[in-house]
């Protein structure tokens, strides 16, 4: 198995065949294991991935390539931060499941992280066990369940009254780049404030950034979505109670997202917050764990990770 496959960083020329790579795992797996796919039109809604994450990370992206015959085995992207290094999007293709290549890849992506001392975090589906157990075996532990949700926003907007705190949410500005990356930092215990910057300043249109900011100025929470043909999803975004959650989400719903079912992910025990979300008509439609190996800091009030980038 080790002579098969050679693990090498992925250049410019394979982005294509990565993007490739995770519509047809992705989508493989799902209509196996549940009869849908994940992804809609073709493989190139999936070079928002190698698109984003090599803005971010130029370079960070492992994959193994089988040796008799070239083919792009499997992929994973990671993004080192200076308090974690997290896991973007892991695949396999399809012809090499259970063939221990996400393994392989894993286990650098580890080395990697250890030599930095840092933990690694990611966020994996709770309902697809080959997933869970690829990080669960490597020693991962799960330290917080997500329900993703999904809601049609209609062309005109939400229906229902916005809350009381929409007052307080405007869009950010690069000046509120260290308290967003401070917030999320003393809510969660990582940092990554050039995430936030990338977004903030959004070359590629695909971004929005909100704050809830009260009166005396302080950023309470923060709230992010992406809208691209690949991706439409809310998140990341940490808040610290459920006000400032709810008008968060209203405000990324209402202001980006008219005529898109985007998702997002909820912490499962956040109940009143996921109430409130049924009342404005969100449906489940997964479920997700933030797994963390190594050192994981109390994660206070409402976080909302994403796939993109994935942290946890
Ligand atoms: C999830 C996925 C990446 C796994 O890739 P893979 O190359 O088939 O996985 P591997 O062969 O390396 O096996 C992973 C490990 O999980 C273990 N495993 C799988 N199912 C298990 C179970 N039910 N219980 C315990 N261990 C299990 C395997 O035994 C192996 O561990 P080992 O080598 O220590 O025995 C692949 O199924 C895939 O690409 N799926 C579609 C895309 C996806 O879901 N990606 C994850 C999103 S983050």
């Amino acid at each position: 198995m080790g002579n098969q496959f050679k693990l090498r960083r992925a250049e410019e020329k394979d982005h294509r065949a990565i993007a490739e790579l995770i519509f047809h795992s992705t989508n493989d797996w799902y209509q196996k294991h549940f009869k849908k796919n994940v992804f809609g039109g073709d493989p190139t809604t999936c070079s928002v991935f190698t698109e984003v994450y090599e803005d971010l990370d130029p370079g960070c992206c492992l994959i193994a390539e089988d040796q008799k015959n070239g083919n792009i085995a499997g992929s994973c992207f990671f993004h080192p931060r200076e308090t974690h290094l997290s896991i973007g999007i892991m695949n396999a293709h399809p012809d090499y499941f259970g063939k221990g290549v996400a393994k392989m890849i894993l286990d650098q992506i580890i080395n990697i992280a250890f030599e930095k001392n840092l933990p690694v975090r990611l966020v994996s589906s709770a309902m697809n066990l080959d997933s869970f157990s690829l990080y669960t075996r490597r020693g991962f532990v799960p330290r917080m369940t997500f329900q993703d949700m999904i809601l049609d926003v209609p062309e005109n907007g939400l229906l229902q009254k916005p809350p009381e705190g929409i007052k307080l949410v405007r869009d950010a500005t690069i000046d509120d780049i260290p308290q967003i990356a401070e917030l999320e930092f003393e809510l969660n215990g990582i940092k990554r404030k050039g995430d936030y910057e990338y977004f903030v300043k959004n070359d590629s249109g695909y971004w929005g950034v909100s704050v809830f900011e009260s009166t005396s100025g302080k950023i309470e929470g923060f709230l992010c979505s992406i809208n691209s043909n690949g991706s439409k999803m809310l998140g990341p975004g940490i808040m610290r109670d459920i006000n400032h959650a709810e008008s968060l989400i209203y405000h990324e719903l209402d202001s980006r997202h008219r005529g898109n079912t985007p998702v997002f992910l909820i912490p499962v025990h956040d109940g009143e917050l996921v109430k409130t979300l049924y009342q404005w008509g969100a449906r489940n439609c997964e479920m997700h764990l933030c797994q963390v190996l190594g050192d994981c800091p109390p994660m206070n009030g409402i976080t909302m990770p994403t796939f993109m980038p994935e942290t946890g």
